[in-house]
């Protein structure tokens, strides 16, 4: 297992700048998933690293190696595409010996591998079927057993499971976790699905809309501390406000017109934090309490109205207008069967939040 490393990795697609001096380190043995929505680079930046395509400026490492301009069959690269890309007239056996028989590796050896890797694949039953005869879920697995059986050092993932239905997909990343801590590959998983990226990575990073990377982190320090109003809204839901710093050496605020004044918490100093500057606050919707008593013991509280109620099963999200005419969103867990307060449709509530639980992003 080895890491991979870009260095000001820029690359452009007829005349417009795609990848624009990407600089990423994607631990070795660790599952990576980069985030970020349709269109803003991610594939291109897979296929830069497989070497499907030449780089136009920086470095790619492999490790210590500087595999810029090696050419693709000498990198220990593979990669599972969105659209699986299964030779549709070799059987599964054949799609995946395909690269052992490249390497010209021995009859016997080539059966062995394959035989281990279609066991724990469950796909030993459909050996002699060509892919035209496999479900979506079977010609992933068969994707991702082509691509795992000849040991590369890094496998990339685009989009592996795009195709799939909702509990398909949901089974599939829990057995992508556990191949991985298995193998103890690198993996690159890239996806705009945001869902997916939080669910199977060890570290993540976002990529914004102009193919720069905003953010690198856990998948809960991007949740819980994103940087920048852009990874607050593309990951998870969120509600922001915009205001006026205030108080900031003693006991920090901010004032939002025609709202109120609330505490907040810095927990990072910044630069831009400063006295009188305006600023946005991020609150997500499971942060803040609804009800239509009273509640003690929070730093906040502003009141609203509700507008509509959406029944999620295990959460109810409250859709909510305040008095400044700004719709907000909040998420309760769905507790017990009989709850004993039922909030509803226009009633008035009370909304009640911690200052810790808030975010202040730079506007
Ligand atoms: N072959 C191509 N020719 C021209 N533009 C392309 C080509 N491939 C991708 N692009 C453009 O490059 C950008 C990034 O594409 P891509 O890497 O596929 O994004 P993602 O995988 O994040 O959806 C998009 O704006 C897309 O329109
Ligand atoms: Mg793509």
């Amino acid at each position: 297992m080895r890491s991979i490393k870009l260095s000001n990795l820029t690359k452009s697609k007829h005349g417009s700048l795609i990848i624009d001096k990407v600089n990423l380190t994607i631990p070795a043995g660790k599952f990576f998933a980069l985030l970020g929505p349709s269109g803003c680079g991610k594939t291109t930046l897979l296929r830069l690293i497989a070497g499907l395509e030449d780089a136009e400026g920086g470095q790619i490492y492999l490790g210590e190696e500087d595999i810029t301009h090696i050419p693709i069959n000498q990198r220990p690269i593979n990669m599972v595409f969105q659209s699986y890309a299964l030779f549709p007239h070799l059987d599964v056996f054949d799609n995946i010996a395909y690269s052992l028989k490249l390497k010209k590796l021995p009859k016997l050896v080539i059966e062995q591998k394959v035989f281990k890797i279609l066991e724990s694949f469950h796909l030993v039953d459909h050996i002699h079927k060509l892919p035209s005869q496999l479900s979506g879920g079977q010609q992933q697995r068969v994707a991702l057993a082509r691509a795992i059986v000849s040991e590369p050092d890094v496998l990339l993932l685009d989009e592996p499971l795009a195709a799939l239905d909702f509990k398909l997909r949901e089974r599939m990343l829990i057995e992508l976790i556990e191949l991985q801590d298995k193998l103890k590959t690198t993996f690159v998983y890239v996806t705009h699905d945001q869902f997916e990226a939080l669910t199977v990575a060890d570290q993540m990073a976002i990529m914004n809309h102009d193919g720069a990377i905003e953010q690198i982190g856990t998948p809960k320090e991007i949740y819980e501390f994103p940087i920048s109003s852009f990874v607050a809204k593309f990951v998870g839901t969120t509600n922001i406000f915009s205001g006026q710093l205030k108080n900031i050496h003693s006991d920090p605020e901010i004032t939002i017109p025609d709202l109120g004044t609330f505490k907040v918490y810095l927990s990072q100093k910044k630069p831009w934090m400063v006295e009188g500057h305006e600023v946005s606050m991020s609150i997500r919707p499971e942060k803040i309490f609804i009800t239509k008593k009273e509640a003690k013991n929070f730093s906040n509280h502003m009141k609203g109205s509700v507008q509509s109620i959406v029944y999620h099963g295990r959460s109810t999200q409250y859709n909510i207008t305040l008095k400044n005419g700004m719709r907000i969103q909040v998420f309760e867990q769905n507790e017990e069967h009989f709850p004993q307060e039922v909030v509803d449709y226009d009633n008035e509530v009370n909304l009640y939040w911690q200052k810790e639980n808030v975010v202040i992003l730079e506007r």
